[in-house]
Formats: C-alpha cells, structure tokens, sequence
C-alpha cells in the first residue's frame, strides 16, 4: 500500500459538493476582483484569530512582505526571525530592505528561542518575527515580554498555524491574536488550503490595518490616487469563495490531524530510534506537519521511498546557511540547534483524510527498518 505524503484529491472528495457551487456563485456574478467573499473571508478570518481585521492579499510571502514594507525598513536596520523555517520569512524581510538577523531555535519545539531574541536586539532591530512553525505556537508571552518594553513590533508568521492556540494566565490566546500583525498563508497544502494561491494579514491594529489596504492597492486609497507606492496583491475572489466553503471544516480536520499525530506518538514509543514531536503542554497544536527526529533519517528516507511511502524534510538547510545569505556571515556551528534539526527531522503523512491501515503501513514501514 501506497501512502502519500498529502492527499488533495480525497479532500476534495469530501467537500466538492460545497465548494464547486460556491466558485460558481462568483463566475456568475463575473466579480473576480474584490468581490464580496473577500470581506467575508476577512471578517472570518479575523474572528477566528480573535483580530479585529483582516486583509486578504495574493500569498503568505505577501502577507509577511506587506507589513514590513510598512515598517519603512531602511538599509541596515534588521528584523530577528529563525533560520529554521520556510524560505519566505527570511526573503521578505531583504525583499522589503532590511537585513535577516538569524537567532537558533529551541530543541524540542524547533520554535525560535526568545532567549536568543533578546541577546540579538540592537538600537536597529525594528521587528521581530517569530514562525509558528509545523502547526506549534511560539512562547508568544516570553516574546511579548522582552519586545513590548522595547516598543519592538512582532510580526507572527502563522502560515502553518492557522487556528493553533496557547493558553496564557490560564486563557486561550489564539495565534494571530498576540502580534502587531500575523501573516497566513493559504497555499493549497495547507490545514486550510485554497486552490491557487493566497493569504492574509490580520491585526488590531486600525491604522496598520488602513495602510495595508492601501499597500495591497497599489498604495491609492482612493482610485488614481496614491499616497504612496504599494503594490497589486489582491486575495482573488474565487480563491476566497473557496476558502469560506472550505473554512466550517478547518477545526475538525485539525483535530484529525491531533488524533493521528496522537496514533503516530503512542506508536513510536517502541521504536527509540524516532523521537516523537514535542508539544508544548501550554499549545494546541494544529498538526500542519508531524515531524519527528530520526536516526539514520537519510537511510530511513530512502527506505520510505523504496516502500511508496510519503515524506518530506522541512528543511534541509537553514536559512543562515543559505548562499544567498553568504554576506551575512554566519558559518557553519553558529546556530546548532537549527543545523542540527535540518539534519534530524523528518515530516510524515498526517492529512485528516489518511485511514487507520494507512497509519499502521507508514509505522510498520519503519519499524522494519530499524529491526
Ligand atoms: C512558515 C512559512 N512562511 C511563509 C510561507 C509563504 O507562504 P506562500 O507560499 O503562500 O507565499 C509559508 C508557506 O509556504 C510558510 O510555511
């Protein structure tokens, strides 16, 4: 039995029916641009984010990009984020003129370390830009203790995370609600995917919310009129008709997903060589990966593929080692827990749609291999 890492076609089984009438309620209204399902997408958004607005814009690089353009970032002044995270988070910050301040991440949870955050900020740090990464929380109150005193804005990238919470003093704080904005991604893979790209920036904030509408629009908050130069990053609206369809699903096919990483978990308490993900008692995680350290991972991958069975590293090589970033001057050693993470992690099938026999063919896979 074949098992894929991520399974698109058997969600849209379960959903066609809902989300095909939707994208046809656009065509027939011929309002592809900005058209009502936006609004409502980001009304939704921003109460599941427990925001006050949301802006929808064309993909997740955009949704961190816009904010930071914000920000006026002049040469030289640097943003601190992880090295262990997606492309993206690093390329908007140089895409938006400042410079990437890499800081290593902790162990058990591969989130960006607010120790290290704090070690990191100069006169010229001008934001801070934690990755929820995998679907997991940051330590939002850690991070909020030593960027508020500061007047340092975070910028949260919750483009694995949407819907992730964390209890703080004793509440559901939920991502996206903590930052000065939060940036999601709706790429088709993830938890809740659109079928093309998109994303979206929420905040509390009503005059970034203002200068964000106005950035995505070519900087004109009136037509023909520019205050300032933005650019086109509009959400389409057939992608936000699909996203609304789609969006009364999103909790039960997280809490899928918390149900078989709790299968996988239990399962590999025999085998030591996989050391299970380590969930943050204070998060509720979102699963948008299950990713374990394993031993021998690059043997093990190659066992996997032999065997037809879905799995994918995030990522190979951290973003301080990237040659595009060569000038910074990082060298090899100087962020160990994210060079060694790029070297241990490993991502497996976790999609709410995978079956229990499905399950138990990815677990026995690898227990075979290290029998
Ligand atoms: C952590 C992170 N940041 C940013 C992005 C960029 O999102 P997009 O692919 O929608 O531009 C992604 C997703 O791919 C991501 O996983």
């Amino acid at each position: 039995m074949n098992v894929p890492l991520l399974d698109l076609v058997a969600q849209y089984a379960t959903i066609k029916d809902e989300v095909l009438p939707a994208m046809l309620r656009v065509v027939e209204a011929q309002q592809f641009i900005m058209g009502p399902a936006v609004r409502q997408l980001e009304a939704e958004i921003a109460r599941l984010s427990q925001a006050k607005h949301g802006v929808g814009c064309a993909s997740g690089t955009d949704a961190l990009l816009l904010p930071l353009k914000a920000l006026n970032l002049r040469p030289g002044d640097e943003v601190i984020t992880t090295p262990f995270t997606f492309f993206a988070t690093a390329g908007a910050v140089h895409n938006a003129g400042g410079t990437p301040v890499f800081v290593d991440i902790e162990p058990d949870t591969w989130n960006i370390d607010p120790a290290a955050v704090e070690r990191a900020i100069t006169p010229r740090t001008r934001a801070i830009i934690p990755v929820h990464l995998y679907g997991q929380m940051t330590a939002m109150e850690r991070l909020l203790r030593i960027a508020q005193p500061r007047r340092i804005p975070i910028i949260e990238d919750a483009c694995q995370a949407i819907g992730a919470r964390r209890t703080i003093d004793g509440e559901w704080r939920a991502a996206g609600e903590l930052g000065w904005v939060t940036a999601y991604s709706f790429f088709p893979s993830k938890n809740l995917g659109a079928w093309g790209d998109g994303g979206m920036i929420v905040t509390s904030d009503d005059a970034a919310a203002e200068r964000l509408r106005r950035l995505r629009l070519h900087g004109g908050a009136k037509q023909y009129h520019h205050d300032e130069v933005g650019t086109n990053s509009r959400l389409d609206t057939l992608q936000a008709a699909v996203l609304l369809a789609k969006l009364p699903h999103l909790a039960a096919w997280s809490a899928m997903r918390r149900e078989h990483a709790d299968y996988y978990s239990q399962a590999f308490t025999d085998i030591p060589q996989i050391h299970p993900p380590v969930v943050d008692p204070a998060n509720e995680h979102i699963f948008h990966q299950y990713t374990v350290r394993a031993e021998r991972r690059d043997e093990l991958q190659a066992h996997l593929k032999k065997e037809g069975i879905g799995h994918a590293v995030y990522y190979p090589m951290p973003l301080h080692r990237q040659p595009c970033f060569a000038h910074l001057g990082y060298k090899d050693g100087s962020m160990p827990q994210s060079e060694r993470a790029a070297r241990e992690v490993l991502s497996l099938p976790i999609y709410p749609e995978l079956t229990r026999a499905q399950l138990a063919r990815v677990i026995d896979v690898i227990r075979g291999f290290y029998r």
